[in-house]
């Protein structure tokens, strides 16, 4: 292949490598199709758990990092239905209650809130506007306290 082709295919590559990237990350976690229901409970713990510590330092952050932040919250906010599959309300040992399954479409509902609130979350990040960043921390922060009121075991 002639030097020049190669450059034009490696910068094709690179583009559509990134596309994908972008489109991935809305996207729920592929590998979560191929987990055990005791697999999803472990892996929807430690996203509750990584959200916590997020929300716990989100109001400090500012650029890049507030960025990265959000988008680690759209992510596992876009996993969590797939965590609480119906598989999953077998397994013992966790604090998720049965009205998770009952009313699913509700309890799933309180997610895409919050994803919608970590994504107003990255926009804000990214202008840098600290009023709605602050607002979209309060949405989202509101949805942990309304959801486990009523779903998550005390
Ligand atoms: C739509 C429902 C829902 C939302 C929204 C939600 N949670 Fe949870 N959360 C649960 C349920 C259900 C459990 C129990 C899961 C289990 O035991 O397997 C849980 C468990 C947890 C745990 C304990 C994890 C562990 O180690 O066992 C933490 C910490 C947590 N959530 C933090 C948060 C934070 C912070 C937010 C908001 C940013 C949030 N959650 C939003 C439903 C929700």
């Amino acid at each position: 292949m002639p030097f020049r082709r190669l450059i034009a295919t490696a910068v094709a590559g690179a583009l559509v490598a990134a596309l994908s990237f972008t489109a991935v990350a809305q996207d729920v976690d592929p590998a979560i199709a191929g987990m055990t229901a005791q697999q999803k409970v472990d892996a929807r713990e430690a996203a509750m758990k990584q959200n916590g510590g997020l929300m716990k330092n989100a109001g400090g952050l500012t650029g890049a990092d507030a960025v990265a932040a959000a988008d680690t919250m759209i992510q596992n906010f876009t996993n969590f239905p797939a965590l609480f599959s119906d598989d999953t309300s077998a397994v013992g040992g966790n604090k998720a209650l049965p009205e998770i399954w009952a009313s699913f479409d509700a309890f799933t509902a309180i997610f895409a809130k919050a994803a919608d609130g970590a994504m107003a979350m990255k926009v804000a990040a990214e202008s840098g506007d600290a009023a709605a960043y602050g607002a979209a921390l309060k949405t989202i922060g509101a949805t942990c306290g309304e959801c486990h009121q009523m779903y998550r075991a005390k």
